[in-house]
């Protein structure tokens, strides 16, 4: 392509000068692989960004698309309604845990994360408690970049220049350790105590009377891969019950199976007030998420004149019709193919195999949950992140795309990989960190 070619687009979280200067371009994809515009593959190692669980180009999603954009293409959810939609909201509350079975669909886990937030005012409101207006969310989430998304999430970076004019929140203190989590394979054993902040500070300091929720994602993953330690999530779960407060799970990344269950709540046993999804449950092939509510919050919002919209709120493609059947296909997948059940399979070699990078230059953490991990690389001096670059780049060159926050690199392997796979990925990234050990200039 030509600078000119480059130009008009406008990437998004992307340093963009840099990039048209020496672009990085894939143009197709298959299973676990893009490949250049040039012909060369590239392994996916972060699953497109933490979705394509089935694999690229997944026959039967591919399938149940071309089916459906010759059956209806479009129709909107305001006042009408197609099958899918429904048919779809069904399978999911069906497969979330028990009590979470009314389903809001949207369109990324940006808007599924601001639903969520909007339906815990709005229930605040409804069972008269309309002060609730707080939400507390965590240091280094991420919850896409809606201003109610952005504003309880805690990566600093992202929310700089739009400080002034978020919602009100506060944040916990992240769950990483450094002392204690450095190369904790799977969940750290200590520091379950780190949830008695929620109570000791934040409820203390503000009042559980103001608190409309608390949002966390239970492993970190944009921020890099941070896994709760054992007991943590429970715990938070308790202190909310305590003091009368929703607890919000953001499973973008962690729902359908990329923990080895459909949910991050079920693998850590704790049951949330709500549940917000994207990604994985279209395997990437449309954009779909949603927030799965307790039937309690949805029936209490169900009040008011009949005529009236229970909650205005939604989106001109919420319940897409492409979207809905891309969904219940990827649902089909994970069935038929056991994906969850793969991944629990895979999970101890991917351990293994991550975990033997730690004596690679300048690892100085390594950590991992399910078919999840983040290498954290010793910054440069005075440069952080610029590291991180470098290897991502180098990898990218050697065969893999990988993401990298910061100065880690985050490996998610798409749930259709094998042990020989995962091998090849973490030689590619291997490679780059070695390349990368160099300095800015190498
Ligand atoms: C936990 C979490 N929440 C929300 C989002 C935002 O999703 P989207 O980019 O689809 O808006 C992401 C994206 O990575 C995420 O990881």
């Amino acid at each position: 392509m030509n600078t000119a070619a480059l130009d008009a687009y406008w990437m998004p979280f992307t340093p963009n000068r840099q990039f048209k200067r020496t672009p990085r371009l894939v143009a197709s994809a298959q299973g676990l692989a893009y490949r250049t515009p040039e012909g060369r593959e590239v392994l996916d190692g972060t699953s497109g960004l933490w979705c394509v669980g089935a694999g690229h180009r997944h026959p039967r999603i591919a399938e149940a698309m071309k089916r459906q954009i010759d059956v209806l293409d479009f129709a909107s959810s305001f006042q009408v309604g197609h099958p899918l939609a429904f048919q779809l909201a069904e399978r999911l509350g069906a497969l979330a845990p028990p009590g979470l079975d009314r389903v809001f669909l949207v369109n990324s886990g940006s808007e599924a994360c601001d639903t969520a937030l909007k339906i815990a005012l709005a229930y605040a409101q409804a069972i008269g408690e309309g002060q609730r207006s707080l939400f507390i969310g965590r240091d280094r989430a991420f919850h896409g970049v809606g201003f109610g998304g952005l504003a309880v999430g805690g990566m600093v970076n992202n929310r700089r220049a739009f400080g002034a004019v978020l919602p009100r929140a506060d944040h916990l203190r992240s769950t990483w350790d450094a002392a204690t989590q450095a190369f904790v394979r799977g969940q750290p054993k200590v520091g379950a105590e780190m949830a008695d902040e929620l109570e000791d500070r934040i409820v203390a300091l503000h009042g559980a009377g103001q608190i409309a929720a608390v949002v966390v994602e239970p492993v970190a993953g944009s921020t890099g891969v941070l896994v709760p330690p054992v007991g943590y999530l429970q715990r938070l779960r308790e202190i909310c019950d305590r003091h009368r407060l929703l607890l919000i799970f953001d499973e973008v990344i962690t729902g359908f199976g990329r923990l080895g269950d459909m949910f991050a709540a079920q693998t850590f046993g704790v049951v949330p007030d709500m549940i917000v999804f994207a990604k994985t449950v279209s395997n990437g092939a449309a954009p779909l998420g949603g927030v799965l509510v307790k039937r309690e919050i949805h029936d209490a919002l169900m009040h008011g004149p009949a005529h009236l919209a229970e909650l205005m709120h939604g989106y001109t493609c919420s319940g897409h019709p492409l979207a809905c059947a891309a969904g219940l296909a990827m649902l089909d997948t994970l069935e038929q193919e056991a994906l969850p059940a793969r991944v629990r399979a895979l999970a101890p070699h991917f351990e293994r195999a991550v975990h033997a990078l730690a004596d690679a230059p300048g690892v100085v953490s390594v950590r991992n949950i399910g078919l999840a991990a983040g290498i954290e690389l010793a910054a440069d001096d005075g440069a952080p992140g610029s590291r991180g670059q470098r290897a991502q780049a180098a990898a990218f060159d050697h065969g893999l795309l990988t993401r990298a926050p910061g100065d880690t690199l985050v490996l998610a392997p798409p749930f259709i990989s094998e042990p020989e796979d995962i091998d090849r990925m973490v030689g590619c990234l291997r490679a780059a960190i070695v390349d990368s050990a160099h300095g800015a200039g190498a």
